[in-house]
């Protein structure tokens, strides 16, 4: 671990729904952040964190706790209500990457992230081979020569274990966790300094779920990318990150160092869910 952090996040907000007087600021609302006058929720509330260079950092909490939202928001999949957040990669750091161009938010996307979500349909294009998708991320980035497009390919999916001769297949024909894969190397195909994984292993069977965690494992020592991987499952968390952030109603509750969150968790509402893995 280096001392800058690599991306921090400093006070991110996302409300959806119009708001009104009684929900206009996310700190109005107590330990329920939906407004019971307008239905609106803020999904995060006052989001402040550091990820450093090649570290795990996991994100858990229950179903609805605001762990998608916060990493579609790094991904511009989704804008946020307000707050910050720089790269020190980017700018040297000095850019709030929320408030740049759309341009400059496609060259961070391209250039400094790569993305796995939960569910396979949102990460891949099913209509495109496994090598397709890799090659449209890899020319989003820069790299046009096709000779290369198709090495570096070869090259991903062998390391994610998908047999290369199954590069024109479509992925909608592979199975969940060989789909999860695809994403996985399509996400790595730039290099990025950051990937963000949502539940990637949720829905899968459990051997495949422990494959594809080793795989992640593997690939973070190897590569040395900074990796967010949200979970609500704390065995995920626990086999994966380094550090750990625990998210309730959309706030931070609790973070640190993930064996210590663990042994002695110190919120009433990490301690049940650590007490419920137990
Ligand atoms: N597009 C949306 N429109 C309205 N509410 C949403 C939308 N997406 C998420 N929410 C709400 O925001 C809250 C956080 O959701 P989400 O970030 O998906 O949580 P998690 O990933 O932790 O399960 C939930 O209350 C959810 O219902
Ligand atoms: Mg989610
Ligand atoms: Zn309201």
């Amino acid at each position: 671990m280096t001392e800058t952090p690599l991306l921090k996040v400093r006070n991110v907000n996302k409300r959806y729904g119009e708001g009104c007087p009684k929900c206009a600021a996310p700190d109005m609302l107590g330990e329920e952040n939906r407004c019971a006058y307008c239905g609106s929720v803020w999904a995060c509330r006052n989001v402040i964190f550091d990820l450093y260079e090649g570290e795990i950092l996991g994100i858990v909490g229950e179903s609805g706790s605001g762990k998608s939202t916060l990493v579609k928001s790094l991904y511009f999949d989704d804008s946020i209500t307000s707050g910050t957040a720089s790269i020190s990669s980017y700018k040297e750091g000095t850019a709030d990457i929320f408030s740049v161009s759309p341009q400059q938010k496609r060259y961070i996307r391209n250039y400094l992230m790569g993305m796995v979500y939960q569910n396979p349909w949102l990460g891949l294009k099913m209509s495109f081979s496994s090598g397709g998708n890799i090659a449209e991320k890899l020319i989003a980035s820069g790299t046009y020569h096709v000779g290369t497009i198709r090495e570096r390919a070869s090259a991903l999916l062998e390391h994610v274990e998908i047999p290369v001769a199954r590069m024109d297949e479509l992925p909608k024909n592979f199975s969940g966790g060989m789909q999860q894969r695809v994403q996985i190397s399509k996400a790595l195909a730039n290099n990025p300094p950051i990937l963000l994984l949502d539940e990637v292993t949720t829905g899968l069977d459990l051997s495949v779920q422990a494959k594809v965690l080793d795989l992640i494992r593997s690939i973070q020592r190897e590569l040395r990318v900074a990796m967010i991987v949200v979970s609500h499952d704390l065995g995920v968390i626990r086999m994966l990150a380094d550090r750990t952030m625990v998210m309730k109603s959309g706030k931070v509750v609790e973070q640190g160092l993930t064996d210590q969150i663990l042994e002695d968790p110190q919120h009433e509402y990490t301690q049940l869910l650590v007490h419920s893995l137990l």
